[in-house]
């Protein structure tokens, strides 16, 4: 059968219901730790741990209900969530509690006769229809399961550590398993806050590929730098070096286990460093507290480091083994990199990477180099997921580490992607959503916030450069939707308003939390809604000076949202419907606006809609701007004034206080900025 896979999971139908019934075998660190990602991310759903150990799942269960204590008192759930997560978790024994589970999931150690021991079980227990996976970290899918009776229904499911919050996923794509488990395990995964990234069935798949050989390599490394040497070097590259991690994760032993794998699949290069077999714990520093490393050991351990890298990211691209975007995403999300491997390439220059290939090949004889030109190796699109749906283009904003946040590669991509296809008579229009069902976007990345406090023109510049798919969308011909499937804050409301409909999931929220932040909506927030939906005015009074929420149903109510949905299947339906009504009728946002009431400042202090003090300076510079840009004869002043209300506030101690708060992890105290 083939089965189309568009790039968003959620694109792909449903081959099959959501589990109700899951076993998990395996009570160690990750088994458990998948269990409650499950038990979280699935209400009602019934989870059974298995081990041969009474005593592992008795502290596997006690350690899910430390982590659901802590999520209460840390305010990420509520008692009544973690009551309901922990509801229908039990442990067993005897394979006998997994009959009736329509998926089991193995965790158990990497040990190839022991998991078909297991699978065997497993399978003259379930149904012939029930789904199995296992975690395995390296050993390929059809060793695992051609002595299955149903092969077909078995792939590997392999999760990164914490497994509970993690959201990598690799998902494989072997030749015996129907085509449609892999879309249902996608889709699933997508749907439940992972991130999906499916490989071919490569011993060590994709990133443990990356991972094994980046540590192999440092071990090998140990003749010339000390461990404490490389971990510091490494240090530029990940938030924690190859020694560090081993310690943390006791990986030897594993390295050991899936370089001997390689080495005797792909050859000799790959046989993993001997002084794996002598050494229990590395001597090395933790992250942030690096080691003085002299410049030319320095130089010779990241050529080193960069050599593995590249290389062995070359060769997953070569054989197909996995795509380009997802390389460099599961490696800063799954592994912790500061940046992709494909983007270090990019970055180098092709002369420096050149070089540091060279000496790698030197160094390492065997192991994989580039058989294109290194610019081919590149993705085209990094951030977003770019489909074709019928006649309709649906983009797809993919950050899942800031919830989908836009940040300057992004809003290139997007526009990047409208370009390519606006002229094409076989498209009608254009679908913009956000990864997952968590949010479409959270606005601008506030990350690239600090480089512009202080500077008034830089700020002004930014939000300007910022809103330069917004000003195509205002004149685009063809229509573009935005499909809000989650949270659309700040900018991210700031582009679903420039967008010719919206459409929203019945669960979606729209806010503009930047007077939280100490800040203001620069980039339309302060101009559009006026001339747009001159109706709710006051709602949007409120929203920009004191943070108030929309619900997609008061949207709906004041006109904002063209139409409400119930679920991403049915949001993307309704998206594409409005794009086919507006062909040939994108509405344009009005030159001007008719006078909007006045915006009250009064209250001392000013306080959000959720009752944290907020700064006066910043909420006076919002109210003013709403007044200049409604008074603006054109569209583009009006947008000049929300450009320069930006710069305004950049300059302000509120917007150095609110920024700072936000990425330590603090509330802000803007009772002392004023
Ligand atoms: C950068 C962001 C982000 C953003 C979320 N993240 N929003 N990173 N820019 N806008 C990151 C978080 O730091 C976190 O990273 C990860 O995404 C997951 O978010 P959490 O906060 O852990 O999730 P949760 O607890 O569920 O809270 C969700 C949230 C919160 C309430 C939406 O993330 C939040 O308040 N975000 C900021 C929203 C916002 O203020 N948007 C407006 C931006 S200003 P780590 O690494 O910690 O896991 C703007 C101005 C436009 O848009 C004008 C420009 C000129």
């Amino acid at each position: 059968m083939t089965v189309t896979r568009h790039a968003n999971p959620l694109l792909d139908a449903a081959t099959r219901p959501l589990p109700r019934r899951i076993a998990v075998i395996g009570a160690g660190t990750i088994g458990p730790d998948i269990a409650y990602y499950l038990k979280t991310a699935l209400p009602g759903l019934a989870l059974t741990l298995v081990d041969i150990r009474a005593e592992a799942i008795d502290a596997a269960l006690a350690r899910l209900r430390g982590y659901a204590d802590k999520a209460v008192a840390r305010g990420k759930m509520t008692p009544a969530q973690a009551a309901a997560a922990l509801e229908g978790l039990t442990g067993s024994t005897d394979y006998g509690a997994i009959e009736g589970c329509d998926w089991v999931l193995e965790a158990a150690t990497e040990d190839l006769p022991l998991k078909r021991r297991i699978f065997a079980q497993v399978e003259s227990v379930v149904g012939a229809d029930a789904v199995i996976t296992s975690n395995t970290s390296s050993l390929p899918a059809a060793r695992l399961f051609t002595e299955l009776r149903h092969p077909a229904r078995a792939t590997v499911t392999h999760f990164f550590a914490p497994a509970w919050r993690n959201p990598a996923v690799e998902v494989i794509d072997w030749a015996g398993a129907d085509p449609a488990l892999v879309v249902w395990l996608r889709r699933l995964f997508a749907a439940t806050g992972k991130l999906p990234l499916v490989t071919t069935d490569a011993p060590c798949f994709m990133l443990d590929r990356i991972f094994d050989n980046w540590c192999n390599d440092a071990a090998l490394l140990l003749a010339d730098a000390s461990a404490a040497e490389i971990d510091s070097v490494a240090a530029e590259f990940v938030h924690a070096g190859p020694f560090f991690v081993l310690n943390l994760a006791h990986g030897n032993p594993i390295i050991v286990e899936t370089n001997t794998l390689q080495a005797d699949e792909e050859g000799e290069h790959y046989r993993p460093a001997s002084i794996f077999g002598s050494v229990d714990r590395w001597l090395t520093v933790a992250p942030g507290k690096p080691v003085e490393v002299d410049a030319a050991r320095r130089a010779r351990v990241r050529d080193r480091l960069l050599g593995v890298l590249w290389s062995q990211s070359v060769d997953i691209l070569d054989r197909g083994i996995g795509e380009p975007a997802d390389l460099d995403l599961g490696c800063r999300i799954a592994l912790g990199f500061k940046r992709g491997p494909l983007e270090l390439l990019r970055d180098a220059g092709d002369a420096e990477a050149r070089r540091v290939l060279a000496r790698f090949a030197a160094e390492r004889p065997g192991m994989p180099m580039p058989a294109r030109p290194l610019p081919d190796y590149q993705p085209r699109e990094r951030h977003v997921l770019v489909d074709r749906v019928g006649d309709v283009v649906v983009v797809t904003l993919r950050r899942p580490e800031a919830l989908n946040a836009l940040h300057d590669e992004m809003t290139d991509e997007v526009l990047a992607a409208i370009r390519r296809h606006e002229d094409d008579p076989a498209v009608a229009g254009f679908v913009i959503t956000g990864y997952g069902l968590k949010a479409f976007c959270a606005g601008a990345d506030i990350g690239r916030f600090p480089s512009l406090l202080g500077d008034a023109q830089a700020a002004a510049q930014y939000a300007r450069e910022c809103s330069r798919l917004l000003v195509h969308l205002d004149a685009a011909r063809k229509p573009v939707v935005a499909a809000l499937n989650g949270l659309a804050l700040g900018g991210g409301f700031e582009l679903a308003m420039r967008c010719h409909a919206i459409v929203a999931d019945r669960g979606a929220r729209m806010q503009l939390p930047e007077v939280t932040l100490g800040i203001v909506p620069g980039i339309g927030a302060m101009v559009v809604p006026y001339r747009r939906w001159p109706q709710a005015a006051e709602v949007f009074h409120r929203m920009l000076a004191r943070g108030e929420r929309l619900s997609a149903a008061q949207a709906h109510e004041l006109g904002i949202a063209d139409a409400l949905a119930d679920g991403f299947d049915a949001l993307v339906a309704c998206a594409i419907d409005r794009v086919h009504a507006l062909a040939g009728a994108v509405p344009r946002i009005a030159e001007r606006a008719p006078a909007p009431p006045r915006l009250q400042t009064d209250a001392t202090p000013p306080r959000s809609a959720d009752g944290r003090v907020l700064s006066a300076a910043v909420v006076g510079v919002i109210a003013r701007a709403v007044h200049d840009a409604a008074a603006a004869p054109t569209l583009a002043e009006a947008l000049e004034v929300g450009y320069r209300a930006f710069g305004e506030v950049a300059c302000t101690a509120a917007a150095r206080e609110g920024i700072e708060a936000f990425l330590a992890h603090r509330a802000p105290d803007f009772g002392a900025t004023g």
